[in-house]
Parts: C-alpha cells; sequence; structure tokens
C-alpha cells in the first residue's frame, strides 16, 4: 500500500472531537474505536421496513398472484412470503409511491368481481382492484409485520382519508366499520401508521401541491384522521425533489413548522445510481444520505427549540434504494412505467445496500423507520416469473442487517484512509456502522470497504475490553463488481461466513477489511 498518497480522516457521529491520531509505518493503517457507553440510540426494528407500491409487477405477480400453483388459497405467492421473511422485513408502507395520489381506496373492498376497473394515471397502467385494503392487511398478518398506509394527499380528500381510518381502525358499530365486517373481517386491523401523501413537492405527483397548500390539506386530514383514531402516527410528506432549483429545505420548512403539532415523521426519499461507472464514487454517496439527514434532524430541531412539550418527531426514509438503469432522465412517469422499474442488481449495487443502513444505523437517534424500495420484481431483491423466484445481490446484505445486530446505535470514532471522490471534501474509505446488546454483550461492526483497490487493516479497539473469544466474520465479496444474478444462477454473490480466533493485544486487535466488501464482524 503506498501511505504516503493516502491522507487520514477522523470521522465520529457525536459532537466529541478526537484528536487525529499520527500512524507510522508500523500500525495499522485504520482504526475503530469503540464505547458501549456511546450510545446514539435505540436501533428501531422499522429500519428494516419494505414497500409494495400498485406498480408493474410488485403486486400482481410479485406479491399477489390468483390462480397461480405457487399462491395459497388468497392469492398470495408462497415462495415469495417466504422470501420476504427470510430477508427480516418489519414493515410494509402501500399503496404506493406516486400510485397513492390518484387512488381510491373504496375502489378495493367488497367482493372482488365487482370491483371497478380504473386507470392508473401515476403509471400509465390499468388497476384492476383485486388486491384492496383487506388484501394488504391479511398479507400483513401473514408477514408478522407492521403495516403503513399512505393516504391520497393528490387527489383525494380529507373525508376519504378518516373513512378509511375509521375501516380499517373503528372497534364500534360505525357505517365503514360494518362496511369492514361485511367484508369479512370482524375486528379493527388496528393501523397505526399513517403517511399523509406521498412526494406531494413532485411535479410529477398527481395532485402536487405547493408547501403552503400541502401543509393546509395535510393539517386538516389529521385532524380528521385523529378523530377517527387517535392513537395512529402519521408521518408528513417532506421533500423529495431534489432537482435543479427545487427548494427542498423550504418544503420541509413550512412543513414543519406548521405540521410540528401533529406528525410523528418526516419523510426522506433517495435513489442513487452508478451512472457514470464509477465505483468509489458511487459508494460516496453516503455523504450525502448523512447530510441529508443531518439537515432534516437541525429542521425538526429548529421547530422544537425552547418548547419543553414539543412534540417528538422522527424521520421516516421511507424510499431507498439504487435505481438508474430503468429510470431515464427527463422521461415522464409514463414511460418510466414501461419498464415496471425491473432493475437487474449487480455485487456492487448489493454492497450499496450496507451503505444506506450504515448511515440510518449512525443516524439511529433520528431515523426510526426506513422502508426499502420495493419487495418484489419493481427495484427489488426478489424477483419472479410465473414458475419462480430468484434473489437479487442485494438480498444478502439486507437480510444479515436485519439479522445481525443489538438494539444500540454507537458512535464510534473510525480514523480511515481517505480519498476524494468527487474533487472535493475528503472522505473516508471504511464506512462503519457499529451496533450493541447490552443483554449479550455483544458488538456488532459493519464495515464497508469501499476502496476498489486496496485491502485496509484497521486495529478494532473496545475500550470495555478487547474481545476474549472467537470473532464471527459475515463477508460479501466478489471479484466482478458487475456480477449479478438470475433465475437458476442465484448463487455468485453470496456472503461467507467464518469464525476467527483473533490475537489480541491491549484493549483490541487487527483485522483486514478487503477491497471492494462488506464485513459484519460480531464478538
Ligand atoms: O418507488 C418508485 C417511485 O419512486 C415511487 O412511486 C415514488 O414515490 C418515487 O418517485
Amino acid at each position: 500500500m503506498k501511505r504516503q498518497h493516502w491522507l487520514l480522516c477522523v470521522a465520529t457521529t457525536a459532537m466529541v472531537v478526537f484528536a487525529p491520531r499520527q500512524f507510522t509505518a508500523q500500525q495499522s493503517s485504520a482504526r475503530i474505536r469503540i464505547d458501549p457507553d456511546r450510545v446514539i440510540g435505540e436501533v428501531n426494528p422499522l429500519l428494516f421496513g419494505n414497500f409494495t407500491e400498485h406498480l408493474g409487477r410488485c403486486i400482481y405477480g410479485g406479491i399477489f398472484e390468483e390462480g397461480s400453483p405457487l399462491s395459497d388459497a388468497d392469492g398470495f405467492r408462497k415462495d415469495v412470503l417466504e422470501a420476504a421473511r427470510g430477508l427480516g422485513v418489519t414493515m410494509l408502507r402501500w399503496p404506493g409511491g406516486n400510485f397513492a395520489s390518484g387512488y381510491n381506496w373504496k375502489d378495493g373492498i367488497g367482493p372482488r368481481d365487482q370491483r371497478p376497473a380504473r386507470r392508473d394515471d401515476a403509471w400509465g397502467a390499468l388497476e384492476t382492484n383485486r388486491f384492496g385494503t383487506d388484501e394488504f392487511l391479511r398479507y400483513c398478518e401473514r408477514l408478522k409485520v407492521e403495516p403503513y398506509l399512505c393516504i391520497n394527499a393528490g387527489l383525494g380528500t380529507v373525508d376519504d382519508a378518516r373513512h378509511w381510518v375509521e375501516y380499517t381502525n373503528e372497534p364500534g358499530n360505525t357505517y365503514w366499520a360494518q362496511q369492514r365486517r361485511k367484508n369479512g373481517r370482524d375486528k379493527p386491523w388496528g393501523v397505526k401508521y399513517w403517511g399523509l401523501g406521498n412526494e406531494i413537492d413532485g411535479p410529477w405527483q398527481l395532485g402536487h401541491k405547493n408547501a403552503d397548500d400541502y401543509a393546509k390539506f395535510a393539517l386538516e386530514a389529521a385532524k380528521a384522521m385523529r378523530r377517527a383514531d387517535e392513537s395512529i402516527q402519521l408521518i408528513a410528506s417532506g421533500s423529495s425533489n431534489f432537482g435543479q432549483g427545487a427548494d427542498w429545505v423550504g418544503w420541509n420548512r413550512t412543513v414543519l413548522e406548521r405540521l410540528r403539532n401533529e406528525v410523528d415523521y418526516i419523510s426522506l426519499h433517495t435513489y442513487i445510481g452508478n451512472r457514470d461507472n464509477n465505483f468509489e464514487k458511487f459508494l460516496a454517496v453516503s455523504r450525502d444520505i448523512d447530510d441529508r439527514i443531518e439537515v432534516v434532524k437541525g429542521q425538526i430541531k429548529a421547530v422544537q427549540v425552547g418548547n419543553s412539550r414539543a412534540r417528538p418527531i422522527a424521520i421516516a426514509f421511507d424510499e431507498w434504494n439504487v435505481w438508474y438503469r430503468t429510470l431515464t432522465p427527463g422521461s415522464t412517469e409514463f414511460q418510466i412505467a414501461s419498464t415496471g422499474l425491473e432493475e437487474n442488481y449487480n455485487f456492487e449495487d448489493a454492497l450499496a445496500m450496507g451503505m444506506f443502513l450504515n448511515s440510518f444505523i449512525r443516524h439511529a437517534d433520528i431515523v426510526k423507520m426506513a422502508n426499502l424500495a420495493q419487495l418484489v420484481n419493481v427495484i427489488a431483491p426478489i424477483f419472479t416469473n410465473k414458475q419462480a423466484l430468484y434473489l437479487q445481490t442485494t438480498y444478502f446484505p439486507l437480510a444479515e442487517y436485519a439479522k445481525q445486530r443489538g438494539n444500540h446505535s454507537l458512535d464510534v470514532l473510525v480514523e480511515s484512509p481517505q480519498y476524494k471522490p468527487d474533487n472535493g471534501r475528503p472522505l473516508g474509505y471504511l464506512d462503519v456502522s457499529t451496533t450493541y446488546d447490552p443483554k449479550t454483550r455483544q458488538v456488532f461492526v459493519n464495515v464497508l470497504n469501499r476502496s476498489e483497490k486496496t485491502d485496509i487493516t484497521a486495529r478494532i479497539e473496545n475500550i470495555a475490553g478487547a474481545p476474549s473469544g472467537a470473532v464471527t466474520v459475515w463477508e460479501l465479496n466478489h471479484p466482478d463488481l458487475k456480477a449479478t444474478h438470475t433465475f437458476g444462477k442465484d448463487n455468485v454473490v453470496r456472503p461467507s461466513t467464518r469464525t476467527v480466533n483473533v490475537k489480541s493485544s491491549g484493549n483490541g486487535f487487527e483485522y483486514t477489511f478487503p477491497k471492494h466488501s462488506l464485513t459484519i464482524l460480531r464478538f
């Protein structure tokens, strides 16, 4: 390694500033210092949420395929259910996305054969409405995940929204509760999480509004929905429009100022892509994700400061993923729909999953919900045809992060060789998050080495003492950054696991993170 060409950095998620260490030739080139007392926040299980939209083959032909030998009596694809379980999904958002802004939930209840077929003007498709509210909520029950419904804040009304809450949650004998019972469900579904619209700041959205008009609508919707069930949690539509000239900070400011006493979350959406085929630049986007989270966190604080009774508000990162191959810049939503958004993911995209999740975990104090967009076929880790499914490369890190974690996110000190991905600010090659389980006293260190060419040896120190036993290693790596999966061939990019007996000295040990790899160390 040509150490003299590398800069060294200190990256810490806390306010405490550590003095940069001077490295000598004998020392490790990187250092990760863990202190189990430095807790950033609780890692909310809802960070492992997902999303199913009426779009392409996500619902029809994805989770739901009536008459298929692979489906159960409800029309749910059993193979997809099993794969979703393996993914460790904790929550499902529905029915959109853009689709939500033209959707009338009343079309999707009652006897299936009597439901109206409608134009889906968000995606230029035909919506049969054979999958509706009861099907979705039954699916969530089957999968044992928390449902999250997004109201139509585009072309819909406040009345539609409050009736929807009444339909799903009312225990009494009201009109909409009676309709639910007539449709086979006596007990209320008890839907807790409700989105106040989707990407309403985007000009592409049906019923797009300016921030003032949106705030006015959302405030009235929140009030009316809470009258139907005061226990619900509400997610405001934060800005998703980062295009040129878009005032995303201004949108969030207005929304937070006006809705601060009503909402529990504000949403954030981010899609990324390796458009110019530059691996290290692609995986540098964590900085942008971190920055956006921190800006919104500051905006939340700005509307709460000085008010000891301020309503707690968190960030719901309720759409995130790699999406660029089936997204042509400048195209209309209708053209986008014709691709079905069926991305075929490769190995470097799988590494990006770790990058996103590291950022969410590093911000566990404020990011309390996150939803990968989406679950099946549409920019998804699971891909079906009529006979089978295969698991995309992105499936494996998602599943592992959901499984291997403690409930405390730790503020770790990371010193790592740096690079300048965009000729701008320096960034460490190692992207790290760490969690700790105080019950079992296990530490999980998640490390993305985004150097394309160089392995990096780090000294891992734990101020509570070096690990006494073996260290368990989960590693995702592949020599071909572009390696992909397909039907019958989804074992190309697979993780390896092993235990290593590290040689501890002092309060730490050394570990080498291979170039372009994602590693989870547990000790
Ligand atoms: O997830 C695909 C689409 O991306 C969603 O419908 C929309 O909210 C976003 O623009």
